[in-house]
């Protein structure tokens, strides 16, 4: 656990980790050889399922077992999202499932994440779904022990909600996904406010991490065999670490991290893409010269009534910017189709900018109305009909152009940092490329876990093909 400064506001944070440890120790106690498990089931983006691995490093240093068999959890959590509405009906859906399971088993049914920061949606689980034990939020992710504790011995319902601006926290165990690749948050909450977005008011306001606990745990990780790294956060290159230090200082560092091969980072927002960073990916040899770069959309107006402060021309020099400064640069992006008021020659522009910087992935959505957002108090709504048609002209263009540059890789040689068996073919090994392309290839399984390299013999849309080189 991290030793407390001598910065007043440290001593906080660290007490309430340190007390959180003491109720992980009753729990123990209280579930001592009960062969107690756990199920957890994650929505949401990176930094959920960063979140995700915290909650699960809490659940085992309670002495709960992992396991995929909900049916034989004796605490079912989840952890939400609300930044489309779909991961409600899916929530909604699932909690649903879980009443016989209480039922039959008295299993602890626990939700937590994004969506508890909305009050419409506590309000529906109170009054629709009686039987769930505890809720609790974005800020109040570290007291999970503490609730646990208090239902076990009050046996009575847990909500653990509240809405501020944020604290960092340290020291939380952690019990992660992958032992190859991992995922570092190194900043929290998001003071930008796109106008469609929820995830300011659900995260509270931009919070940094200090350099020296990013940098500890990374060497850690190096120490046990991890080689990818991604850096995460709302807004990465608003990163402040304190004393002038910056994203790009960070970069620096990180790269400097003996046993690190790969370094990636999301997201950053072009507002906020400096030169100091562009500089820095250049010269960093470990971080990857992949770039996702959120566009969102490509009229200019559009972008204005989102609030993203930059112009598709802006979008469009940044690109160019990035690509003079570093050879052989390749993007991916974000793209939200059906914004309240985009006309046909609006999302015309979106298709142009898709066109003009051809992304090697791209992420799109259709525009989802979230309660609160200026964009939901928008009047011109665009009909959903109109949203889904412009969603797939999208997404032909968009395959078209994976499908013509994956023709690009055929017959280049790729360093491919080669994750494991293949999920499809036992006798196939995957991995992938700096650009992030899945590729797959016959190989001895001493390979695991080494950049290797790889020459690509066809493409197949959504991965490679590639024999050792
Ligand atoms: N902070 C990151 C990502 C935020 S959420 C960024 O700015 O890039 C991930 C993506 O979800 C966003 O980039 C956006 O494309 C999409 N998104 C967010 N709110 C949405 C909404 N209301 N409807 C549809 N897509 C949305
Ligand atoms: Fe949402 Fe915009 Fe913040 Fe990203 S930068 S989290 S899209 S408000
Ligand atoms: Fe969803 Fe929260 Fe991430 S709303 S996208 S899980 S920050």
């Amino acid at each position: 656990m991290r030793k407390c400064d001598k910065n007043k506001g440290d001593f906080k944070v660290n007490n309430e980790i340190e007390q959180q440890y003491e109720y992980m120790k009753k729990v123990s106690e209280v579930i001592k050889n009960k062969n107690f498990k756990y199920s957890i089931y994650t929505m949401g983006c990176q930094l959920n399922e960063n979140d995700s691995e915290k909650i699960c490093g809490m659940l085992e240093q309670m002495g709960y077992v992992k396991t995929e068999d909900v049916s034989s959890s004796d605490i079912v959590v989840f952890n939400t999202c609300c930044v489309r509405e779909n991961a409600e009906d899916k929530l909604f859906g699932k909690i649903g499932e879980m009443k016989r399971l209480k039922e039959e088993k008295g299993t602890i049914i626990a939700i937590g994440g994004c969506m508890m920061q909305e009050k419409h949606i506590t309000k529906k689980i109170h009054e629709s779904y009686p039987y769930v034990d505890i809720l609790f939020g974005t800020h109040t992710l570290h007291k999970l022990p503490e609730d646990i504790y208090m239902l076990l011995q009050e046996k009575k319902k847990i909500d653990d909600i509240i809405d501020i601006d944020g604290e960092v926290f340290e020291g939380l165990p952690i019990s992660r996904n992958d032992n190859i690749k991992a995922s570092v948050t190194i900043m929290y909450g998001c003071n930008n406010f796109c106008s469609y977005c929820i995830v300011p008011y659900v995260r509270g306001r931009e919070r940094s991490r200090k350099p020296e606990d990013i940098l500890n745990e990374i060497s850690k990780l190096a120490k046990s065999g991890y080689k990818e790294i991604t850096l995460l956060g709302q807004n990465v290159n608003s990163y402040n670490g304190g004393e002038g230090y910056t994203f790009s200082n960070l970069l620096y560092d990180v790269n400097k991290i003996e046993g690190i091969e790969r370094i990636r980072f999301v997201s950053p927002h072009p507002k906020d893409f400096t030169d100091d960073v562009i500089c820095a990916i250049a010269k960093c040899d470990k971080v990857c010269k992949t770039i996702h770069l959120p566009l969102q959309a490509g009229s200019s107006i559009v972008l204005k009534a989102m609030n993203r402060k930059y112009t598709k021309d802006q979008y469009l020099a940044l690109a160019n910017k990035i690509k003079e400064s570093i050879p052989n640069v390749v993007f991916s992006t974000d793209i939200i189709v059906g914004f309240p008021g985009e006309t046909e020659e609006d999302f015309e522009e979106t298709l142009d900018v898709v066109r003009k910087i051809k992304f090697e992935q791209v992420y799109m959505f259709i525009y989802s109305r979230r309660v609160g957002t200026p964009g939901d108090r928008m009047e011109n709504q665009i009909p959903e009909e109109i949203k889904h048609k412009r969603f797939d002209r999208l997404k032909a263009l968009v395959e078209s152009q994976i499908a013509e540059n994956n023709q690009k890789y055929i017959g280049t040689i790729q360093k491919v940092l080669v994750e494991g068996k293949s999920k499809n073919n036992e006798n196939m090994l995957t991995g992938r490329t700096d650009s992030n392309k899945v590729v797959v290839f016959e190989g001895q399984d001493e390979l695991i876990h080494r950049v290797i390299s790889l020459k690509v013999i066809s493409e197949h849309m959504w991965y490679l093909k590639g024999k050792l080189a």
